[in-house]
């Protein structure tokens, strides 16, 4: 067996082309041959398959040297052109080796054609490899200028892969990276056909990408080979018939991979020029990563700082949870945030502050230690993250709308002081969030800076001090008077509760703030306390009540006003007990108020109070059907009550289903 050569031969005399091909035999080559004589025939022939080399005749009797040239260079191929003529004059040497020829000779000179061929082929190689560095070259060139132009490591992924689809002619290119937590293959960007495959992971080592980074060495494959994209590969719903994925390497290890796959066969050459702008790639990539780091870092230093001067220069909480949320979501790239203060007394958590939502922040009510995602935090001291929350179980905290945020990835920090949990930090994204360890120590170092000036502002002290227990012997003393009340008839035993708690959730339908339902659950508890001055002869009286009895019994907000204003804890509470009879029209009493005049809280309850007083029984008459106070309570919208509270008054549950009488 010789060596290999695909012969072609433009050539009109069959028996000249068998001493060609029987002098190559002699020199060693294992010559496979196809004679041509015209254009068309020759064009065929460089359209079907390779060839080794051209050995040509100069004239034919229908085509000639110089128009096979000219072909060649027209359809792209260089290849070792021999000319092999009878005789021929000095004039059609110069011609020949002018239209780019490799040698000459004469029949009576074949002894030549081996070591010519030899030598032709070798020049040709030089030629192509010269043609093939040119090439790369410029494609370095142009990736290098739009490497240049690129700042981000986004920017220069993107410029790597629009650069390798058009020099490759690719169908599709992807860059893949190792993720550093899970080690996952993340496909950091896919383009042309791959372009779906951007954000997509699979399990590490998996894979032509998985496989390239692990090993560290370049692939190629053909549609069919073992290492085909196979099931479970992310590349799997593309089969291009070529492919190949190249590691990307800075400073010896492996940081990702580049997979090119298109429809043609890739060539030794187009992989060599691959594995160079990968390293090109890499090298860049690198560098924007540590510059981004570097960045990254100086940013989250100057927002510590930032928080820092707030903390300093001021101690209202509104200013320092306004600097701190605002660096939560610029330096930790939160969508939303909110700040939950830890109040000890009651073992729950406060809503302070929140940033970033897009739906209006609702009266959002306590949440008990150990209570939901936030609360569990603060009483096991640690740090909850939920990748995707709309595949969670448990509840969000009452008050977030989750279809209408979008929120995907959740975090409740705590945040701890001096052995203390002062609150609870909430970051929400609605990408989906993969933390680094940097990340997770920036959150931590915010939270231990926020803890601290939690710790230090006079809200929070307040907030600490407003549930002393003198407060909480307040709020005993306050429901053990309206427990007695009650008592007092037995008859509208439960009332006071009832209404208190349906006011409550009245109140926060129609969006009043946390500060505001405290005051309105006390008020409510309070709100008959006036009846505490009204005789017996005439609270328990079963018929109507005189003209003189009136009288009396429409001092009851009054007398409540006179017994709790001495109360300064009590004084926001008073405007139930005060104006709970003064109706929207202005015949209430004991002010006549009417409209926005009477306060929002009395108008809320008194719907509430009427509703239960006309269910229940009194000793005056026996308690109306539910379906009969609902009607009245319609009809006297506008009249005794808000309309726009009844309106919402009637979207309760309590106002929509039927109840047992009490
Ligand atoms: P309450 O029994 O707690 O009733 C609170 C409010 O519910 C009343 O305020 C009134 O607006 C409404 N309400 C209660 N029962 C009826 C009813 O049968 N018909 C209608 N249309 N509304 C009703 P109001 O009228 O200012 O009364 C204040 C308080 O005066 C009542 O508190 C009750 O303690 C006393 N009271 C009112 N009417 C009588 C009565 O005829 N006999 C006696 N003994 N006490 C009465
Ligand atoms: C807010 O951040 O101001 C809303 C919290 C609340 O409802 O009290
Ligand atoms: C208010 O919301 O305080 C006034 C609106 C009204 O009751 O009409
Ligand atoms: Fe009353
Ligand atoms: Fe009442």
């Amino acid at each position: 067996m010789g060596i290999p050569l695909q012969l072609l031969l433009v050539e009109d005399s069959a028996n000249d082309a068998l001493l060609l091909e029987r002098e190559l035999r002699r020199g060693g080559y294992d010559v496979t041959a196809r004679r041509v004589q015209t254009a068309d025939e020759m064009r065929a022939a460089l359209a079907e398959q390779t060839w080794d080399a051209i050995i040509s005749d100069y004239t034919l009797p229908h085509f000639d040297m110089p128009r096979a040239l000219a072909l060649l260079r027209e359809t792209g191929v260089d290849l070792p052109f021999i000319i092999v003529s009878g005789t021929i004059g000095e004039e059609s040497a110069v011609t020949a080796f002018r239209s780019g020829a490799d040698d000459f000779m004469t029949k009576d000179k074949l002894t030549r054609l081996v070591p010519a061929l030899e030598r032709a082929r070798r020049e040709a190689q030089v030629r192509h490899e010269r043609r093939q560095r040119g090439r790369e070259l410029e494609a370095i060139a142009a990736l290098t200028t739009a490497l240049r132009l690129a700042e981000t490591r986004a920017q220069i992924v993107a410029a790597v892969l629009q650069q390798l689809e058009a020099l490759l002619k690719a169908e599709g290119v992807a860059l893949g990276v190792a993720d550093p937590l899970t080690g996952e293959t993340l496909v950091e960007l896919g383009v042309g056909q791959a372009a779906a495959l951007t954000g997509q992971r699979q399990p590490p080592g998996d894979g032509v990408l998985g496989q390239v980074i692990a090993s560290g060495v370049p692939q190629v494959g053909r549609a069919g080979n073992v290492n085909a994209p196979g099931r479970g590969d992310i590349l799997a719903p593309f089969r291009p018939a070529a492919w190949v994925g190249v590691p990307l390497i800075a400073q010896r290890a492996t940081v990702g991979a580049v997979w090119v796959g298109r429809q043609t066969p890739i060539g030794q050459d187009e992989v060599r020029l691959l594995v160079s702008i990968a390293d090109i790639a890499a090298t860049a990539l690198h560098r924007a990563t540590l510059y981004e780091e570097t960045q990254r870092r100086l940013e989250r230093l100057t927002a510590l700082r930032t928080v820092d001067l707030a903390i300093n220069a001021s101690q209202d909480m509104r200013i320092i949870t306004d600097v701190l949320l605002a660096q939560v979501l610029a330096q930790l790239e939160a969508d939303a945030a909110a700040l939950l203060l830890a109040n000890p007394v009651t073992q729950s958590l406060e809503y302070a502050a929140e940033r970033g939502f897009r739906t209006r922040a609702s009266a959002r009510a306590p949440i008990r230690f150990g209570e939901g995602y936030a609360g569990s935090a603060a009483l096991e001291r640690r740090l909850i993250s939920v990748a995707d929350l709309r595949a969670s179980d448990r509840d969000l905290p009452r008050g977030y709308d989750l279809a209408a945020e979008g929120f995907r990835s959740y975090y409740a920090m705590p945040l701890m002081a001096k052995g203390n949990v002062n609150g609870v930090l909430e970051l929400f994204h609605r990408a989906p969030h993969q933390a680094d360890q940097e990340w997770l120590e920036f959150l931590e170092t915010l939270a231990g800076q926020a803890a601290i000036a939690i710790n230090n502002t006079a809200m929070f002290q307040d907030l600490q001090r407003s549930n002393t227990d003198l407060a909480r012997a307040y709020d005993a003393t306050i429901e053990g008077w309206s427990r007695a009340l009650d008592l007092r008839d037995r008859e509208t035993e439960g009332h006071t509760q009832r209404v208190t708690e349906t006011a409550l959730h009245l109140a926060e339908n129609l969006g009043l703030s946390t500060p505001e339902l405290v005051h309105i659950r006390r008020g409510a508890l309070l709100h008959d306390i006036g009846k505490m001055g009204i005789p017996d002869s005439i609270l328990l009286k079963p018929g109507p009540l005189t003209d003189q009895e009136w009288s009396i019994m429409r001092q009851h907000p009054t007398y409540a006003y006179q017994l709790l204003s001495p109360v300064a804890h009590l004084r926001p509470a008073l405007d139930i007990p005060r104006y709970h009879h003064e109706k929207w029209d202005g015949s209430g009493y004991p002010f006549h108020l009417r409209h926005q005049h009477i306060p929002l809280s009395a108008r809320i309850f008194s719907v509430v109070d009427v509703w239960d007083a006309l269910r229940s029984n009194r000793p005056y008459r026996t308690g109306w059907p539910d379906e009969q106070v609902l009607a009245y309570i319609r009809e006297e919208a506008g009249r005794h009550f808000d309309p726009r509270i009844v309106e919402a008054f009637m979207e309760l549950d309590v106002a929509r289903l039927p109840v047992t009488e009490m």
